[in-house]
């Protein structure tokens, strides 16, 4: 039997940091040799907000080399660059067309950015999961593995697929498939170190409230040191008075590899002296070897270029011909 399928994303925004690490890309690294993966870096989302022209190809580089540090292997892997296929943009366009805006305008995420925003708040944030429903329908995507703040998003694109399918298709031949989100329970929603209610979030202004797979280990102890926490000994999972310490207990569980039962015992005398020095050990050695091997492969352009070239040929490969399918369901004469 065919290998499901499975497509996610990062915004070429920056460095990444343990959230996107831990909610996204690590579940794709231990899913891959099961599933037929397609790995893009969405540099076209990246400009629904204020960027910088003159750092958007270098950060999409630099997370093309982060899938690779993080695991990601070509044997089971395509890795490439949204913008570099341009059915992504074509089939958003066509997806526009049938989108309710109202189903837009109650997009969680779209509603919080756009406050950040104020007067600045461009037609292309409010699209934002229109892309994304194209980015995921392209690859007929069984699966997307994603964060907890993504799932809205994917419910869109599942009521996209099925209103589409409605009026374009029929039951017997439906024209795009219906996707499900992958969203594992542990680390989907990884919170900001400076307030454990919220999520670590690449815009917050405080770098302290987050930590990038690149930070070197001096910057991870200063972090750490002074991430917030509270006045109780004895540290704890699952108390919702305490979502610093549960936030913290995870991150430990998580990189460390330890099950939730041998962290909650090991912790459960310890203050919070003795746990930050801990978490500061695991995360800096975690860290280490995805920081090597990023080096590495930033030392070689050449490499990275042919993997991103390769890349973009097998996704076009694919999101071509589905594309195809949709314009001609659509009702669109064949280019002649
Ligand atoms: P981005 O770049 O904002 O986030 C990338 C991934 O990281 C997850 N994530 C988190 N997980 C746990 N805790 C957090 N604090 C945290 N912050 C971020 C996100 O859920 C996401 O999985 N819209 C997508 C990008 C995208 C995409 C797609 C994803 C565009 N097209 C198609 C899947 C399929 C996003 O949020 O990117």
């Amino acid at each position: 039997m065919d290998k499901l399928r499975v497509l996610s994303g990062v915004q070429p925004t920056g460095n990444l940091h343990l959230g996107n690490y831990l909610g996204a890309i690590r579940n794709w690294v231990e899913g891959q040799s099961q599933y037929d993966n397609f790995f893009c870096v969405v540099d076209l989302h990246a400009i629904t907000v204020p960027h910088n022209p003159q750092t958007l190809a270098q950060d999409s580089y630099t997370i093309a080399a982060l899938y690779l540090a993080c695991g990601i292997d070509l044997a089971y892997s395509t890795i490439f660059i949204q913008s570099h296929v341009s059915a992504h943009s074509e089939l958003a366009w066509l997806l526009n067309c049938i989108t309710p805006l109202n189903w837009l305008e109650g997009m969680i995420q779209f509603k919080e950015k756009a406050l950040k925003q104020g007067q600045n708040v461009s037609v292309g944030l409010l699209d934002y999961p229109v892309l994304m429903a194209a980015d995921i329908l392209l690859y007929d995507a069984d699966l997307v593995p994603v964060g907890e703040d993504q799932k809205q998003h994917i419910e869109l694109t599942r009521d996209l697929v099925i209103r589409l399918n409605d009026r374009f298709g029929t039951k017997e031949n439906p024209v795009l498939k219906l996707p499900k989100p992958l969203i594992r329970q542990e680390g989907a929603r990884v919170m900001s170190l400076v307030d454990g209610t919220r999520k670590m979030s690449k815009s917050d202004p405080s770098e302290l409230s987050r930590i990038n797979l690149l930070d070197s280990p001096e910057e991870i102890a200063k972090k750490i040191k002074r991430c917030k926490t509270d006045p109780i000994k004895g540290l704890e999972f699952d108390n919702p008075e305490r979502p610093e310490c549960n936030n913290l207990l995870t991150l430990y569980m998580l990189l460390s590899g330890k099950t939730k039962e041998t962290v909650a015992a090991e912790c459960q005398d310890m203050g919070w002296g003795k746990f930050k020095p801990l978490l500061t050990e695991t995360t800096i050695t975690a860290l280490k070897p995805i920081q090597d091997k990023y080096q590495e492969v930033m030392a070689d352009k050449n490499y990275l270029e042919s993997v991103l070239k390769a890349g973009r040929e097998q996704a076009e490969a694919i999101a071509n011909p589905i594309l195809a399918k949709v314009k001609a369901a659509l009702g669109y004469t064949q280019p002649l």
